[in-house]
């Protein structure tokens, strides 16, 4: 019960510019190559639908960022603060974004994922992505570059 009145007061907002203190915290955190403030500041200026994900406290729980070209939605990130993981809220994001992507005429979404993050593919498969090819080098290693995994999923 507790747990559902919590649920209802957790919100979805635009991301602005003021939460990046906080939403570059998160991603320095649990990222090992993590997106700097410039990346989300360009996402902003570039008009990407951008979105995050707060508690009942204020606290910053997830964010999130999907770019739509015609009728195509490409999920540049998804992340849920360390804390908050494995709560579902990777998966109610996932969902947020997904329902931005129709309603900005999507018809398909798409994403890269590391073939070494066995968390996110499992929700991404879960969720219905499917997996469609492999962009060779596609991220930046420890020794080199990594390969992605590319998955879509019709909206
Ligand atoms: C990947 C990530 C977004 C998942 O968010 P989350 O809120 O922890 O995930 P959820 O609680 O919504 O889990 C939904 C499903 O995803 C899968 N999953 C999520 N975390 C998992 C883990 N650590 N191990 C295995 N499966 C996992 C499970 O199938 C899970 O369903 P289940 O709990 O019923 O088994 C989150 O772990 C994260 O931010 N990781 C770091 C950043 C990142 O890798 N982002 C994705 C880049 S492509």
């Amino acid at each position: 019960m507790s747990a559902l009145l919590r649920t209802s007061e957790e919100r979805f907002a635009p991301m602005t510019v003021g939460d990046l203190d906080e939403v570059v915290v998160i991603e320095n955190d649990i990222y090992r190559f993590p997106w700097t403030r410039g990346n989300f500041l360009d996402s902003l200026n570039s008009g990407y639908s951008c979105w995050t994900l707060r508690g009942p406290d204020g606290g910053l729980m997830a964010y999130s960022i999907v770019m739509v070209a015609l009728d195509e939605a490409h999920l540049l990130n998804l992340s849920v603060a360390r804390s908050c993981q494995r709560f579902g809220y990777g998966w109610r994001a996932l969902e947020w974004m997904a329902q931005q992507a129709r309603d900005h005429g999507a018809l398909s979404m798409f994403l890269e994922v590391r073939p070494t993050n066995q968390p996110a593919q499992r929700l991404y498969t879960r969720y219905g992505f499917e997996r469609i090819g492999m962009r060779r080098g596609y991220y930046p290693a420890e020794f080199g570059r990594e390969d992605a995994i590319v998955m879509r999923i019709a909206l």
